[in-house]
C-alpha cells in the first residue's frame, strides 16, 4: 500500500514563509513537491551501538570545572500520539552558552565563549522514552541583520525515527520569558496551545539545579511543531 503523507496542519505547525524571518523565504518550497522513490539512504536507520546508548548527559562542565550560568536539569520524554513512550530513539540536542554564544564557526555574536561548556549531546531514550540533560540555561542572543530581534533562550532537539527520513527537529523554550512572545520562530506556530507545547514546564523542587520537564510528541494532532 502506498504511504500517504499526512496533511500538514497550518495552525499547529510552523507557517511557511514568515514576515520578519528572512530565511523562511529560502527554506520554504516555491513549487509543488515532487514525489521520488525512496532509496537505501532514506529507508535505513541510525545504528545504535553500545557506545551510543547513554540516556543522560552533562553539558555543564568537564570534571570539577563547571560552565558559567544557571544549572538546570531538563527531563525530556519522547512520546507518540497516544502518549506511549518511544524507547531507543536517537535524540540530538544543542544550545548556546549562558552568554548566548554557540560553539560554531558561523556564530558571529560578539559574546564570550565558555571553555567549560560542552554545547551538544546525542542520547538514546530509555524504555520510558526519557532522556536527562544536565546543563546550564542558554542565554538569549541577537539575530544578525535584523531590527532588534533577540532569540529567547531555547534548546534545539532533533529526534530520529526508525528510518533516516523520519526526523523531527524542534526547539524547547523556557516558561515566562518575555522574549517568547516576540520570537518570530515560536510565533510562526499560530495555535496558542501548539505553541505552549514547545515550552517546558518548570518543576519547583529543592536541589542543586532548576528542573524543567518537556514532552516531545513526534506525530499526531498534538505533535510538537517542527521548528528549524
Ligand atoms: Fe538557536
Amino acid at each position: 500500500m502506498a504511504y500517504v503523507v499526512p496533511r500538514r496542519d497550518a495552525r499547529t505547525q510552523s507557517e511557511g514563509v514568515v514576515e520578519g524571518y528572512a530565511q523562511t523565504g529560502q527554506r520554504w518550497p516555491a513549487q509543488p513537491l515532487a514525489r521520488r522513490p525512496h532509496g537505501l539512504s532514506e529507508l535505513t536507520s541510525p545504528r545504535v551501538t553500545p557506545r551510543l546508548q547513554a540516556t543522560a548527559a552533562d553539558l555543564a562542565g568537564q570534571g570539577a570545572k563547571r560552565s558559567l550560568g544557571q544549572l538546570i536539569d531538563v527531563r525530556a520524554r519522547i512520546v507518540d500520539e497516544d502518549g506511549a513512550p518511544l524507547a531507543g530513539a536517537m535524540v540530538e540536542i544543542w544550545h548556546c552558552n549562558a552568554a548566548g554564544k554557540y560553539i560554531h564557526p558561523n556564530d558571529s555574536n560578539d559574546a564570550p565563549e565558555d571553555l567549560n561548556f560542552y554545547g551538544a549531546a546525542r542520547l538514546i531514550t530509555d524504555r520510558d522514552g526519557k532522556i536527562d540533560l544536565r546543563t546550564i540555561k542558554p542565554g538569549a542572543y541577537p539575530v544578525p541583520d535584523t531590527d532588534g530581534w533577540w532569540r529567547p533562550p531555547h534548546i534545539h532537539f532533533s529526534v530520529w525515527g526508525r528510518v533516516w527520513l523520519s526526523r523531527l527537529v524542534t526547539q524547547m523554550f523556557f516558561p515566562g520569558d518575555p522574549l517568547n512572545e516576540l520570537d518570530p520562530i515560536l510565533n510562526a506556530v499560530r495555535d496558542p496551545q501548539a505553541r505552549s507545547r514547545c515550552i517546558a514546564r518548570f518543576v519547583p523542587k529543592a536541589g542543586d539545579a532548576l528542573v524543567y520537564e518537556y514532552d516531545l510528541v513526534v506525530r499526531g494532532r498534538a505533535a510538537t511543531a517542527a521548528l528549524p
